[in-house]
């Protein structure tokens, strides 16, 4: 069992069946459980142990359902089930059910104490950390949320062998971004890459305790995303908009992304280039094993518009968070019309 603490109320366990802790962590007075379709169809057995069926919201897997009226039905659920101000929300499966599980939390009676159960890598190693929650809004990723923290992390590594091929490589996106953070993951990644993709469960634990590590010092130190928080970022400004276009996941997006940017810096001489060009190949080796919607300078005029929302945009000018060189991470800015021509060549030398 490893733990790591964010600050004295949150703590993350990292364990092998540590779920079942679900048990010692409820109380004997309404909780409430939000979980999704696919998880919940995998471990009923296992969840109804633990909540009575007016508990339990089970949302419909994807992110459709990270909007408005699903939030409205959670709450009006957490209000019909007695919920009081002392009931622990558990939020289980992958980012989705964190994000709008963390909001609901953050909401009722003023916000309630929530424990993030993630069951998809990608919720493991990134979105079930830190606190971030939030619904899509007007077509736009996470327009509407709070940040929130969980009080208890509780990160089982038997949830992944359940997982989907195409989500299990979608955590990648964010794997990898952490290579790009710190140079120990990237040391790692470069590595076992082969391993990691065939789900090495010791090299696997390694990594998700790195990532978790390094973001839980990040957390720590910029909790509301004031400056060194935005490094999570890597990627995330070009990976959100080919999200809010295309129908790729969250993860592919961000390899999409990560890659684009990466380009981009190398072009303008902010990363180096025999760094970057290693990074990369990590990147191509993910994206050659997923299938995907093409993306090509044609349509780059339609999805780059969507950066326009992105919350890190200051003024007028598009931020992307790229990587510099080992453990090193920069920002570019640049104007609209900058960000398309980049993100044209950058698909064409990909
Ligand atoms: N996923 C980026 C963050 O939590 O800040």
């Amino acid at each position: 069992m490893r733990e790591i603490f964010i600050n004295a109320e949150n703590r993350i366990l990292i364990e092998n069946g540590c779920a079942k802790t679900i048990g010692a962590l409820r109380l004997d007075y309404k909780n409430f459980l939000v979980t999704d379709s696919n998880v919940y169809a995998l471990y009923s057995e296992f969840l109804n142990e633990y909540f009575d069926k007016d508990e339990i919201y089970v949302l419909r897997a994807g992110e459709e359902s990270k909007n408005f009226s699903v939030l409205e039905r959670i709450l009006e659920k957490m209000a019909q089930a007695g919920l009081q101000r002392n009931s622990k929300l558990f939020a289980v499966g992958g980012g989705v059910v964190g994000d709008i599980a963390g909001l609901s939390a953050s909401l009722y009676m003023r916000g309630i104490p929530y424990i993030q159960i993630p069951t998809t890598l990608l919720a493991q190693i990134d979105s079930s950390v830190g606190g971030k929650t939030a619904i899509d809004f007007l077509g736009v990723k996470n327009l509407i949320g709070a940040f929130y923290q969980p009080t208890q992390t509780l990160i089982d590594t038997c949830f992944l062998q359940t997982l989907p091929d195409r989500e299990w490589k979608s955590g990648f996106g964010e794997l990898i971004k952490y290579g790009g953070l710190n140079g120990e993951i990237f040391r790692l990644l470069e590595q076992n890459i082969d391993g990691i993709l065939n789900k090495d469960l010791s090299l696997l634990n390694e990594l998700i305790y790195a990532c978790i590590a390094h973001k839980a010092g990040v957390v720590a130190r910029d909790e509301k995303e004031e400056n060194e928080r935005k490094s999570l970022n890597l990627g995330h400004t070009t990976g959100h908009a080919i999200e809010s276009y295309f129908t790729l996941s969250h993860g592919e997006s961000v390899l999409y992304g990560l890659a684009l940017e990466t380009l981009t810096a190398m072009r303008l001489g902010v990363c180096e280039k025999e760094y970057g060009a290693r990074f990369l190949s990590l990147v191509k080796k993910v994206l050659k094993s997923l299938p995907y919607e093409k993306i090509e300078t044609s349509n780059v005029d339609e999805w780059a518009k969507k950066v326009k929302y992105d919350k890190k945009n200051r003024l007028d000018k598009i931020t992307l968070v790229v990587i510099k060189k080992v453990n090193e991470w920069t920002k570019i800015e640049l104007s609209f019309d900058e960000y398309v021509t980049e993100m044209k060549n950058s698909v064409q030398s990909f």
